[in-house]
């Protein structure tokens, strides 16, 4: 990414995209936390320290303390995406997270298609429990990932392994 800031507006406009996703007893549980400007550094630096805290220090590597402390510099906005259970017993939680990742694509369809860069990360602390506790969620949620969007000068790689052909059986 290479630093350029996007409109909180159009941030807003891509969040819009997420409450159309498709939702199983409709319980909508995609939930979504927003840090713009210097709040993306402040929360790389909390994501750093919580590295630094967890890890017993024979297994601490400080490269993958600057990995996590510098990950958001050229970012202009980050977006934490939540899978929040609801109280509808009748729906599995894997219908939930489910819900909640079409709901992070949408979000990922519209950056693509507005020339802006994402990137759904996963890394550090995201899959930690400390990670729950830091943002205040109950145990049955899920931290689905890290949404980092901005501006790039390259054009995406758009690599696949294989080509959909392999992967669909028409039967
Ligand atoms: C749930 C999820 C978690 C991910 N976490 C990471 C991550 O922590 N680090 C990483 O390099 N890529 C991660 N990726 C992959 C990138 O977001 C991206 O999909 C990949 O680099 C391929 O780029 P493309 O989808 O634009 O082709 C993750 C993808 C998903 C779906």
């Amino acid at each position: 990414m290479n630093g350029k800031k996007i409109p909180d507006e159009q941030v807003n406009q891509l969040l819009q995209l997420a409450n159309w996703a498709p939702t199983h007893g409709r319980t909508e549980p995609w939930r979504f936390f927003v840090y713009a400007g210097d709040k993306v550094k402040e929360f790389c630096y909390q994501h750093a320290e919580l590295y630094k805290a967890l890890t017993p220090s024979a297994k601490f590597e400080q490269a993958i303390y600057d990995k996590q402390l510098h990950y958001g510099d050229l970012a202009s906005h980050l977006i934490i995406a939540i899978m929040q259970r609801g109280n509808s017993p009748k729906i599995p939680v894997l219908e939930e997270i489910a819900a909640t990742a079409a709901a992070i694509q949408n979000i990922l369809l519209g950056v693509s298609a507005t020339g802006i860069a994402g990137f759904w990360s996963t890394s550090g602390m995201t899959h930690h429990p400390v990670m729950k506790v830091f943002l205040e969620l109950k145990k049955e949620d899920v931290v689905m990932g890290m949404l980092y969007l901005g501006y790039s000068d390259e054009q995406p790689e758009g690599k696949r392994q294989t080509t959909m052909e392999e992967k669909v059986v028409w039967k």
